[in-house]
């Protein structure tokens, strides 16, 4: 792998991924970072990946829905391997406004496979990144695994079960080279603060309520970030090509226990607020529509086929990722004064 395009770089798992890959994973090749920087792209998550590692990392800022702009990036840096990442990432935005979804989770992924297979001489991998949602919801026993039909509940997991498809299909018919890695909730460093743990951490921080969808018995199943990375990276080197592989955390928590925790982590090892706990800012707030109940992965496959578990406990990856939060309350607010201020929660409230 030595020309490997790395779509979503500037995002969450994008950015970590691109850290493990050229500061601690045995990767030699070099990686072109192509993100659109959407609200929740921000370069700024890899400048010091791009002064430490100039002959190793660049940069490119293009929406992968761009078919004549990508292709130009095929052929200049003649690509051979794909880890596709990007994507429209947040279910609430999903709800409100589906059409971003469709178009970069679908249309920029079949871009991609397109583009692959015009230079399927050279191709070695096409990793495709997607997540447990695309199975949909579990009752209160089971786990999903590899073999369980898709039953997407979201537009975000029906856009991701669809390029799931495509890139299956691309497999099968055109003998592609493909690997794709359907993972659980992911938290730590670098996640946009919309999402369910970070807005989590900031609110609590400043002392602002902490919404909870519906009864807060929803369940979900979380991974430290960087246990998903090196998860992606023995994937990439030695998973089977055309198989799927699950991705989790061994770490099932209801909503409201997972909020309360971090209420006594920020408790525990930071100023408390005036006269209160801050278990007393959760608010119940209305349901999610179509608010999947349960979520929990089976990754013995992954485990048994390439050795990887993962190696953070939720405590010890909650405290690196409040104190992350904690030290990184300027990038927090940066990312928020962004186009993200201008999503009004319109919402379906
Ligand atoms: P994110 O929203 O933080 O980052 C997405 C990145 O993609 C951003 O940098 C954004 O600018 C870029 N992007 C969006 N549209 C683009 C386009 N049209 N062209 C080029 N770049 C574009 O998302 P994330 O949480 O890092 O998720 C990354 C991938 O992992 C996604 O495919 C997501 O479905 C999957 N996933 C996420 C989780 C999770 O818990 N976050 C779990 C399982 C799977
Ligand atoms: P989220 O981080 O949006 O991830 P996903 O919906 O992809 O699983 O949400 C995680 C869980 O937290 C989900 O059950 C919805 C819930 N949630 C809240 O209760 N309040 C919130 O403010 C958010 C963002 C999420």
């Amino acid at each position: 792998m030595k020309n490997l395009l790395l779509t979503g770089g500037c995002g969450f798992i994008g950015a970590n991924f691109i850290r493990y890959l050229l500061e601690e994973s045995d990767f030699k090749g070099r990686i072109i970072n192509v993100d659109k920087l959407t609200y929740a792209g921000n370069s700024e998550n890899l400048a010091y990946i791009e002064s430490q590692f100039s002959d190793r990392y660049i940069f490119e800022k293009k929406d992968i829905c761009d078919f004549k702009g990508m292709e130009e990036i095929f052929s200049k840096y003649l690509i051979d391997t794909v880890c596709h990442f990007a994507a429209e990432s947040h279910v609430d935005r999903s709800i409100v406004a589906p059409d971003a979804f469709i178009q970069t989770n679908i249309i920029g992924t079949f871009n991609l496979l397109e583009l692959a297979r015009a230079n399927m001489d050279q191709l070695i991998l096409f990793h495709h990144i997607s997540t447990d949602e695309v199975f949909g919801s579990l009752g209160n026993r089971g786990f999903f695994t590899e073999k369980t039909s898709y039953k997407p509940n979201s537009p975000y997991s029906a856009s991701k079960a669809a390029s799931d498809h495509i890139v299956r299909a691309y497999n099968k018919t055109y003998d592609m080279p493909t690997t794709i890695s359907n993972c659980s909730n992911n938290y730590g460093p670098y996640q946009f603060p919309e999402k369910m743990i970070p807005l989590m951490i900031l609110n609590a921080i400043e002392g602002k309520d902490l919404p909870v969808y519906g009864d807060g018995r929803n369940i979900r199943d979380w991974l430290f970030v960087k246990d998903h990375c090196k998860a992606v990276w023995k994937i990439m080197k030695s998973g089977s090509r055309g198989e799927t592989y699950n991705i989790g955390g061994n770490c099932e928590m209801k909503n409201i226990d997972l909020v309360e925790q971090i209420c006594d982590l920020l408790d525990e090892t930071t100023e408390k607020l005036p006269n209160r706990s801050r278990k007393e800012l959760i608010t119940f707030v209305k349901d999610r529509p179509g608010h999947d109940r349960r979520y929990a992965v089976d990754f013995s496959k992954t485990k048994n086929n390439l050795g990887w578990s993962p190696e953070e406990s939720f405590k010890s990856g909650m405290k690196k990722t409040i104190q992350w939060y904690i030290s990184n309350r300027k990038w927090a607010d940066r990312v928020k004064s962004g186009e993200y201020r201008f999503w009004i929660k319109k919402q379906y409230r």
